[in-house]
């Protein structure tokens, strides 16, 4: 495509895309990748446990939610759902959603699995099938905001169907990652990409349709477009490697996890009324 990055492999550009081509690309990704995500991270994060990040930190120590029992919760991009399922044995109303079919048939079957059912929907982050201020609480794991080409929107959509003095909380990938090789290793210590390059990571094929996008903000970015959206920003963690802890998820581990960040939680609130 003629505009890759340095270090980027074969059918890899860096270039923009509209939401409608960020969608297609995240369905068909997920839906094809849900089997070898599960396989791979299903016991890490567990069919009824809470875990934000590859760091394995938990929201049962975290408590970035607030008091859950009773609260009307929505998980936005689920996956297969484990942290509906912990908080629904914490007595809240949960909802779990997410784009990709295939996602979600890992949320039922790990129903299924360990009992715990929860409401699952399909949808779209950038468009919430809920009403106006429906929910108490709204978060997601790694979900929906790094794919979205209008993040800002996703931020606004959230806004409206919280309650006022509603909280929103979600995790992405540490931006300072994006200067680093997606590498575990020693390669993944070398800065190649700029900071300040929001143009997003483009995966396409050979006919140049993006098969999958994932997006880059700066911190200042996403503080910018919460506040923009009405929210309150109540902290912003960058959870530490634990000592001991083994554990590679794709780009994270020890080597780089001791060094810097691998991810980043915003919690936020809606004012009250
Ligand atoms: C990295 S997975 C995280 C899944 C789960 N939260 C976890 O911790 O394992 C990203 C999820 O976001 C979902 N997703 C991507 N774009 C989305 C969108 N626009 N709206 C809702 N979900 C989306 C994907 O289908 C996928 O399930």
């Amino acid at each position: 495509m003629g505009d890759e990055g340095p270090g980027d492999e074969p059918g890899v550009s860096r270039r923009p895309v509209t939401d409608a081509e960020a969608r297609r690309a995240s369905r068909g990704w997920w839906d094809a990748d849900a089997d070898a995500y599960q396989a791979e991270h299903g016991d890490f994060l567990g069919d009824v446990e809470f875990v934000w990040c590859p760091e394995g930190l938990r929201e049962s120590t975290a408590g970035l939610l607030g008091p859950v029992v009773g609260a009307r919760i929505l998980e936005l991009g689920a996956g297969a759902a484990a942290a509906a399922r912990w908080l629904h044995t914490r007595e809240a109303e949960v909802v779990a959603m997410d784009l990709s079919a295939g996602m979600l048939r890992h949320a039922a079957a790990a129903a299924e699995r360990s009992g715990v059912r929860v409401p699952l929907a399909q949808a779209d982050a950038l468009a919430l099938p809920f009403r106006t201020g429906s929910f108490d609480t709204v978060f997601t794991a790694f979900g929906a905001v790094p794919f979205v080409a209008d993040s800002a929107a996703v931020m606004r959509e959230v806004f409206r169907v919280l309650r006022p003095g509603g909280r929103w909380a979600f995790s992405v990938t540490h931006p300072i990652r994006w200067i680093f090789l997606d590498d575990p290793g020693e390669g993944g210590l070398l800065a190649v990409h700029s900071y300040f390059d929001r143009r997003p990571y483009v995966e396409h094929d050979p006919g140049g349709t993006p098969r999958y996008v994932e997006q880059h903000r700066t911190v200042g970015d996403r503080i910018r477009e919460l506040v923009a959206a009405g929210f309150v920003l109540r902290d912003l963690v960058e959870p530490e490697w634990p000592a001991g802890h083994r554990q590679v998820w794709g780009q994270w581990s020890p080597l780089r996890g001791r060094l810097f960040p691998g991810t980043a939680i915003f919690v936020a609130d809606k004012p009250p009324a």
